[in-house]
């Protein structure tokens, strides 16, 4: 039997409100996933909140509320944002729940097990905004990005992390694509090779965490809890059936937690007697005036901002078309206005409107079969080729640029027969039969990012079922369209806007 497509997001914390930095990750995640369902795969599709540690426990006290009270409500605020955004998740795993701790015990009880935790005392600089001990020379930049140090002395239980240095090198080595963009492989493998040094997996100067099981003084590392969601989330400690199912999966991550997915977590897994994922796709940064989003910049966009004014599509266009998966890129309200007008309401929304116009004038409002023949059949075909090679590599920006090749395609064809201009006929059928094909065609390559606009852009040419129904390549095969049902105009699907 087939692999299930076992794909995860990082999970949020909770002392924070989702921005459209966590909307990225969650998104590019969202869209594989229902392009993979496209293809006929069992999808699992998990994303989730990160509860424990300081900074929540921080961050419940300043607002006087108990820390789970306080992760409630945040966790609520997650699951508001995705709800609105149309994300296909099927689990959404918080680290204070129940098989979560199962999950970690069990996990450091693996791990020691293997003789890979030590107790040893630890006295060292410690940010708190970034859950971890830091260096000397790294206290300056953080200082001066508002991230306070403050010097931390603790019994500590520790990862022998610098056991794995080889066994990583060798897994790095015999999965070179697992870690992808190869920048963010090579940054992975630099770190690496600098040798690695054990690090600290308990505290004992809080109490908001997941107790070590064989010392209760100690509650585990926020970072050691929050990586182990992806194992929870499979069964792991509570559904074996489903764990050897679904791991090893894959995760979606920003450059930010790079070390700790790329570097901590494969060790940790192979200490715990188990693979590592099989890939690991790393994205840049969401830039906001050159910075990353930060709570003390107030440089905060939230989803539903945008949303107002683009629609939920509009947003998630934006986002897979305009920000490629990969590289740093930086946010720009007029560019994300200009994409919308060009490729959503002139290109994908007006061939719609135009062709169901002309189908109403020339052709009693019943949509022709496409031609065999048609010029539009090998620039379909080669733009569904392209797609399934952009999605593969987690592209997609260009899976989508495929999708508007066979549109601006199609508006050229227009533009030359001028259907509108020509009397009814087997001619006009024709080049009108082939537009609605390619509409077709288009609806599918395209539902991953534009989920309603698809569906009803399919319900308009006539088509009935739901078009997530369909697969890939089957369905997007040429001529499919089956000519005689009854295509309406309808008001725009995307209303063009003014800046
Ligand atoms: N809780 C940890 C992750 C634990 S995963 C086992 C964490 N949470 S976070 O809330 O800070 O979210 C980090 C993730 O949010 C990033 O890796 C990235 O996926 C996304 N982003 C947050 N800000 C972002 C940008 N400005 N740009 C792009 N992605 C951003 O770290």
């Amino acid at each position: 039997m087939a692999r299930p497509f076992y794909v995860t997001t990082p999970i949020y914390y909770v002392n924070d409100v989702p921005h459209i930095g966590h909307a990225y990750t969650t998104l590019t995640a969202d869209a594989l996933a229902r392009w993979h369902r496209l293809l006929g795969e069992e999808v699992i599709f998990l994303t989730g909140t990160d509860e424990h540690g300081l900074k929540v426990q921080r961050a419940a006290e300043e607002n006087n509320v108990a820390p789970q009270d306080w992760a409630d409500r945040t966790a609520q605020r997650y699951i508001d944002t995705w709800e609105l955004l149309d994300i296909s998740y099927d689990d959404f795993i918080r680290t204070t729940e129940d098989r979560h701790r199962v999950s970690v015990q069990a996990f450091l009880e693996a791990c020691k097990a293997n003789g890979d935790i030590e107790l040893r005392t630890y006295e060292g600089l410690y940010s708190v905004a970034d859950e971890a001990y830091v260096t000397e020379e790294e206290v300056a930049e953080l200082e001066r990005l508002g991230r306070p140090v403050i010097t931390m002395r603790e019994e500590n239980y520790f990862f022998l992390l610098s056991k794995y240095e080889q066994q990583l090198l060798d897994w790095y080595e015999a999965n070179p694509h697992a870690v992808s963009p190869p920048s963010k492989r090579n940054e992975a493998l630099g770190f690496i090779r600098q040798g690695l040094q054990d690090f600290s997996i308990s505290r004992t100067s809080i109490d908001w965490g997941v107790p070590i099981p064989w010392d209760d003084r100690h509650v585990t590392y926020v970072w050691f809890d929050a990586l182990i969601n992806y194992v929870t989330a499979a069964g792991y400690g509570t559904d074996d059936e489903s764990f050897e199912r679904l791991w090893p999966g894959r995760h979606m991550l920003g450059k930010d937690i790079l070390r700790f997915h790329c570097v901590f977590w494969p060790a940790m897994l192979m200490s715990a007697g188990m693979d590592p994922p099989t890939n690991l796709n790393v994205h840049g940064y969401l830039l906001v005036g050159g910075e990353k989003m930060s709570k003390t910049r107030l440089n905060h966009i939230a989803p539903a901002e945008l949303v107002d004014e683009f629609g939920v599509d509009g947003f998630r266009y934006h986002f897979l078309r305009d920000q490629p998966f990969g590289p740093d890129g930086e946010f720009s309200y007029e560019g994300m206005v200009a994409r919308y007008n060009a490729d959503l309401a002139n290109n994908f929304g007006n061939l719609l409107s135009r062709v169901a116009t002309v189908v109403g004038k020339k052709c009693d409002g019943v949509g022709p079969r496409p031609r065999q023949d048609s010029p539009l059949a090998p620039v379909a075909e080669a733009a569904v080729q392209r797609a399934i090679e952009a999605w593969d590599k987690v592209a997609p920006s260009e899976a989508l640029d495929a999708a508007w090749s066979i549109i601006r395609e199609t508006n050229s064809l227009l533009e030359a027969t001028e259907p509108w201009k020509a009397e009814p006929g087997p001619e006009v059928d024709g080049v009108l039969g082939d537009a609605i094909e390619a509409l077709r065609i288009v609806a599918v390559l395209a539902h991953p990012a534009i989920p309603a606009a698809t569906a009803e852009s399919w319900r308009r040419i006539g088509l009935s079922g739901d078009i997530a129904d369909c697969r890939v390549p089957t369905d997007v095969r040429w001529g499919l369209y089956p000519g005689g049902l009854s295509v309406e105009k309808g008001t725009p699907l995307f209303p063009r806007l003014k800046l």
